[in-house]
């Protein structure tokens, strides 16, 4: 005997992203505003000058990566569980990707999901992790290995929350931007090089085409079946870099800029980009004081780390190559004599 369970109806997750001051807006609903002591000290009232709602809370959790765990979800569900929130409550995500992340986590198993906004606050977190949907948190095994694909109801990206930012956080977003450009958009990385993100209406103008770039590459692949993975640019380096330096010496932009480096480099080598593009990306990260070194100790025990990055699976490593500036290839296939190639190259850097 058998039974099918019909399940192929079409869900429309579709949603709104507002580059724009934050309008006047009242939510006829329970809301949860979820941040962290420095975001609500420096705008919190900002925000809540803006937003209303029938009844409104505020949860606070410690701020930083190594808060992005179980006992700072717990810390959400429980609060809501006390303020009694229903299926129709809604949470407001308010900080960086640390902040947008978790909540984006805790609405999507809260009585099995419930509806969030994201408000990102830093550079990174409008440009990237405020859109598509990826949620999560840390654990002892390591970085965003538990989470749900969930998708916010609307993402709010004010720029003037940026003027807050110190430097290093906004550079490190800008990896991000260039990581965008350098994958997708040609004109776009073209206009980054002459660009004085200084000036705010130059910065909306970039965080516009960042945006706009992953939420194309989200609407062709949210759940990172296919070219989402291309998003991953730099990172496949840049996480052996974050896990060798213990998460303490580099930002994750800091680490991707490295890492792009690094892929460039694999792209020359792999006859994909040529040396004036590779140098052109190096002196655009450069540009922003970001790093573009880095000493490779052990190039083997390097490469091995690669095997603990999501995309890979215990046979193979997948990497996400430039193909110039302006597209991208993702492959499987790169000799691993090449790759140690490049990174002994930078181990005498
Ligand atoms: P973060 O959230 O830790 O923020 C960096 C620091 O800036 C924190 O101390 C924060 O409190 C502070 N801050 C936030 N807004 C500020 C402001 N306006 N002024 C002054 N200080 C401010 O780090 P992040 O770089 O925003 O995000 C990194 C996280 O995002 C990582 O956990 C990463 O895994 C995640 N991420 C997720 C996605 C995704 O698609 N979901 C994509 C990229 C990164
Ligand atoms: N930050 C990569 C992604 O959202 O897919």
């Amino acid at each position: 005997m058998q039974v099918n369970i019909a399940l192929k109806q079409v869900v429309d997750n579709s949603y709104d992203i507002t580059i724009d001051t934050i309008k006047p807006v009242h939510f006829d609903t329970k809301v949860a505003i979820v941040t962290n002591p420095k975001v609500a000290g420096l705008h919190l009232a900002y925000l809540l000058s803006k937003v209303t709602a029938k009844e409104l809370y505020i949860i606070t959790v410690p701020d930083g990566e190594e808060y992005k765990n179980q006992d700072s979800i717990n810390i959400i569900l429980e609060s809501l569980f006390n303020h009694k929130f229903n299926r129709k409550s809604m949470l407001i995500a308010f900080g960086g990707g640390v902040i947008g992340d978790m909540t984006g986590y805790a609405a999507s198993i809260y009585q099995r999901g419930i509806n969030f906004v994201q408000i990102p606050t830093t550079l990174l977190s409008q440009v990237d992790a405020s859109v598509g949907g990826k949620t999560g948190m840390n654990n002892s095994y390591g970085k965003n290995l538990i989470g749900a694909f969930h998708q916010p109801k609307a993402v709010l990206i004010d720029p003037s929350f940026l003027r807050t930012l110190p430097s290093r956080e906004f550079a490190a977003g800008v990896a991000e931007v260039v990581k965008m450009a350098v994958t997708f958009n040609k004109e776009f990385f073209s206009f980054l090089e002459t660009a004085d993100l200084t000036d705010s209406d130059v910065l909306g103008e970039a965080i516009k085409q960042a945006v706009q770039t992953k939420a194309s590459v989200v609407a062709q692949d949210e759940k990172e079946q296919g070219i989402r993975a291309a998003l991953n640019y730099g990172h496949t380096f840049g996480h052996v870099i974050e896990n060798e330096t213990k998460y303490k010496k580099y930002l994750h932009g800091e680490a991707v800029a490295i890492g792009m480096v690094m892929a460039n480099d694999t792209a020359v080598k792999m006859g994909l980009m040529s040396s004036d593009e590779a140098q052109r990306v190096k002196k655009l990260l450069q540009k922003y004081s970001l790093p573009t070194s880095y000493t490779v100790l052990d190039a083997d025990s390097f490469y091995e780390t690669f095997f603990l990055d999501k995309k890979s699976s215990d046979a193979s490593i997948t990497f996400i190559l430039p193909v110039g500036i302006g597209a991208v290839k993702i492959t499987d296939a790169c000799e691993k004599s090449l790759v140690i190639s490049v990174l002994d190259k930078f181990g005498v850097n």
